[in-house]
């Protein structure tokens, strides 16, 4: 039996649900390419930070005031080497020569946190011939002064100024750690977004003991990291009326199948594929397909949302009720 794997999403048609997120592997024609070649179904770029654009005007700024010393400190404030690639028209080539080199849609990606002139590059990501666009509003509320309330107005300003410097559909990758995160979707779908990505892994620093200094600290993620965004799809399939991807700990056929359940329309994966290669996901496809065959689903859109809140027989499974069963049902052997 054939099983048809295509899906929607952001209104783009894709041949099957697995998408490259935003990683070192979706930067370059060539690696796309292979990607492509393994069956992804669309591939969201590197993001383009804020501060690269910000420290790209910078340069440009000093070059029109060359000889005033008053930009030399501004200048230091990003350092070039720190920043992680290769600036704002660099980026705009690239996404140009990725669309030369594949069919598969490809989604630019910006990110920062700051409503500003820098969210008008999205125009120019369009222009570059971006299918769609993902908007990274990676931020980290530390000021005690701030409410949670101005923390949301600041995405939805930022998603109101993406969406009208675009026409391309547009996603936006948060971080999961709203306090009501179904209230704060449904307001960034209404400020313009298309979808969202679920979620943002935010990378926690650590302490060298030896030098005594605070490090980033890069790990890749681990597989029971997708029990996250397969709450929270479950619990958002039914309450939006937007596109949703699951990203983090997606690393094979079966945490695919359980996001698609649980009513994700894609699954994002960046680790496996850095671990396993570009041509692991010929594989995560294969198995994904093999086991809807076995199971006599005849499509991905008959999957899709069928173990969402709304729709699987024990819903409470997904609520505060699930965490007291956890406690009572634990049986280690140290008890
Ligand atoms: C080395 C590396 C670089 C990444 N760069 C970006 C980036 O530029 N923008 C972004 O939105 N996410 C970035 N991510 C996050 C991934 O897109 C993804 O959301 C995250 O790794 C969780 O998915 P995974 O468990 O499949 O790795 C990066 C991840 C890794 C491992």
């Amino acid at each position: 039996m054939s099983v048809d794997l295509s899906t929607t999403y952001l209104g783009l048609t894709l041949a099957n649900p697995l998408v490259a997120s935003s990683g070192p592997l979706t930067g370059s024609a060539e690696s796309l390419k292979k990607l492509e070649e393994a069956g992804i179904a669309a591939a969201v770029m590197p993001s383009l930070f804020e501060e690269e654009i910000e420290h790209d005007v910078w340069q440009q700024h000093k070059l029109q005031q060359f000889g005033s010393e008053s930009f030399a400190e501004a200048l230091d404030y990003f350092p070039a080497h720190a920043l992680p690639g290769d600036g704002p028209d660099a980026y705009l080539r690239r996404i140009a020569a990725a669309k030369q080199a594949v069919s598969i849609p490809i989604i630019a990606s910006l990110n920062g946190t700051s409503p500003g002139g820098w969210t008008g590059y999205a125009r120019q990501m369009e222009e570059a011939g971006a299918d769609a666009l993902e908007l990274n509003v990676y931020f980290m509320a530390t000021d005690p002064d701030v409410t949670g309330a101005e923390v949301e107005e600041r995405y939805l300003e930022l998603v109101g100024s993406v969406r009208t410097a675009i026409g391309i559909p547009l996603s936006v990758k948060i971080g999961p750690f709203f306090s009501c995160l179904p209230n704060i979707a449904g307001r960034l779908v209404e400020a313009g977004a298309d979808g969202l990505v679920l979620f943002n892994r935010f990378l926690q620093p650590d302490i060298n003991l030896d030098s005594l200094a605070v490090e980033p600290r890069m790990s890749l993620s681990s597989e029971f990291e997708m029990r996250l965004p397969l709450r929270w799809i479950a619990v958002l399939r039914g309450q939006l009326v937007a596109s949703l991807a699951a990203t983090s700990g997606v690393y094979d056929a079966s945490g695919m199948a359980k996001l698609l359940l649980a009513g994700a329309d894609v699954t994002m994966t960046t680790a496996a594929l850095l671990q396993q290669g570009p041509q692991y996901a010929s594989r995560m496809i294969a198995e994904l397909s093999a086991w809807m065959a076995e199971r006599e689903y005849v499509s991905v859109r008959q999957l899709q949302g069928s173990m969402s809140c709304e729709n699987c027989p024990n819903p409470d499974a997904y609520e505060r009720v699930n965490y007291l069963k956890a406690l009572i049902s634990y049986t280690g052997s140290e008890i």
